[in-house]
């Protein structure tokens, strides 16, 4: 239970704000932002960076020793749970995409690296003596995504991970297999989106997918050692196991369900900027990865639902289903007038912009009474956001979630801005020119 008063509100806002006061840049983490741990087994799209979750969770522990649990509504590969690990808090996370569910099982352990590093011998001798050539898995589009000679070198990998008794390894392993099939497929690796490459370089791209599994799977023993011995040396292991709670729930935030009736002390958070499709695809890009995994290992429900097809995960997602009624745009106009002011500037554009628009905000509406009843009164939250562009008007996301979390009856201590120094997201989707700065809100729930 954290403690809440308007002496702790100026001094969080200060110590937040005084960062910046030396480096206007403090925030954007520039030439800083390495992945270790964790957070290098996988690259998942729009991963938050380390290092400003780390600086988060120190300033807010430093104001609010009391804190116990962290909480991230939009968990995705699970940078706030490794970084809330570290630091020897509790985590509970939602992600409605299955392959960040398994990325966030498999990081939250337990971590038997020297057993494990058996284990990778055992198994990569497995691949390598198998001389089977059949294919293991079987969806539409197979053989338009992955060459022959893929498919059968990752069905050995494949054979082999499911030969394998203990979940904990297979879990760790599925993330290499995820991350191998992601770069050995058809697919362009330059683009979140689903697009094959021309034919002449499908037939001459020189690939190894053992190897390279082989590689994958070595590093993340690394990043595994490496996050074992500090968890380890601060005495948050037992016997391998992190030694505070993990709770993960593979679904629709607005929908949350975590079996007990816990309150969560802190929300660190970066949501979707918009709909999938218009900015970043997180279900395309998992399709692939998704498909050699045993549905069965990343949940105890049946995910197969969410890969009836390719678009099947995004349009689960935020925004992802676009029929809206008359009353969403008003509901949503009386809750934040930045929203309503955006919608009149849409007004004169085709009106599937403006409906996208309040698709994605109706849904991240949805999410918001969830979130705040898992929050403990007086609870932070952290929510880092991004100002897209659409029919060149600027969507002012931080404005309007303000303004809808203040309806919520929650308060806005500060805003801290940072600038994106990676160009990857900007150069590689639609939403180009539009991404080059976001903002942390910083609020705090009513007492
Ligand atoms: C910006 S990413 C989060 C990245 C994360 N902070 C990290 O470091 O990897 C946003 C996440 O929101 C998830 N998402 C989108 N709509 C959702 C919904 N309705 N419920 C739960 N998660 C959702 C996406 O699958 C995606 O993983």
């Amino acid at each position: 239970m954290i403690t809440a008063s308007e002496k702790l509100n100026r001094e969080i806002k200060e110590r937040l704000e005084r960062l910046a006061v030396y480096d206007r840049d403090y925030w954007s983490f520039k030439g800083n932002s390495r992945r270790e741990h964790g957070h290098g087994f996988f690259q998942y799209p729009a991963m938050m960076v380390p290092q400003m979750a780390r600086a988060i969770l120190a300033e807010a522990c430093a104001v609010h020793p009391d804190i116990e649990w962290v909480f991230d509504p939009f968990a995705g590969s699970g940078t706030i749970l490794t970084e809330s690990m570290l630091m020897g808090l509790s985590f509970a996370g939602c992600d409605i995409n299955p392959l960040a569910i398994l990325l966030c099982r498999t990081k939250a352990g337990p971590f038997f690296h020297k057993a494990l590093a058996d284990k990778v011998h055992c198994l990569l001798d497995r691949i390598k003596t198998d001389m089977d050539s059949r294919i293991e898995i079987d969806f539409a589009g197979r053989d338009k995504w992955f060459r022959d000679d893929v498919q059968i070198a990752l069905s050995k990998i494949r054979r082999a991970i499911m030969h394998e008794m203990a979940i904990w390894a297979r879990s760790f392993f599925w993330i290499a297999l995820a991350e191998t099939a992601r770069v050995t497929s058809n697919s362009r690796t330059s683009t979140f989106k689903l697009h094959t490459r021309p034919l002449s370089e499908i037939v001459t791209r020189s690939l190894d997918p053992i190897l390279q599994f082989q590689r994958v799977v070595e590093r993340n023993l690394d990043h595994m050692k490496t996050q074992s011995e500090c968890l380890n040396s601060n005495g948050y292991l037992n016997r391998g196991h992190y030694t505070k709670n993990i709770e993960l729930y593979l679904g629709d935030t607005s929908e949350l369900k975590f079996s007990n009736g816990k309150r969560f002390d802190i929300v660190i958070t970066s949501p979707p900027y918009g709909d999938n499709v218009t900015t970043v695809p997180y279900g395309q890009y998992s399709y692939l990865p998704l498909q050699w995994i045993d549905p069965s290992d990343i949940d105890c429900n049946d995910i197969t639902q969410y890969l009836r097809s390719t678009h099947e995960i995004d349009y689960r997602s935020l925004g992802g289903k676009q029929r809206i009624n008359k009353d969403d745009e008003s509901y949503l106009s009386e809750r934040s007038q930045s929203f309503g002011r955006l919608l009149k500037q849409l007004s004169l554009e085709p009106s599937d912009r403006a409906k996208k628009v309040t698709a994605f905000f109706r849904d991240l509406n949805r999410c918001l009474a969830p979130i705040l009843e898992r929050l403990q009164p007086g609870g932070l939250m952290f929510w880092t956001l991004g100002n897209r562009h659409v029919a060149g008007k600027s969507v002012p996301l931080d404005a309007i979630l303000t303004e809808m979390l203040e309806c919520e009856g929650t308060v806005l201590l500060t805003q801290l801005k940072r600038r994106i120094p990676s160009k990857r997201m900007a150069i590689r989707n639609n939403i180009a020119e539009t991404m080059r700065a976001e903002t942390i809100l910083v609020m705090r729930k009513a007492v």
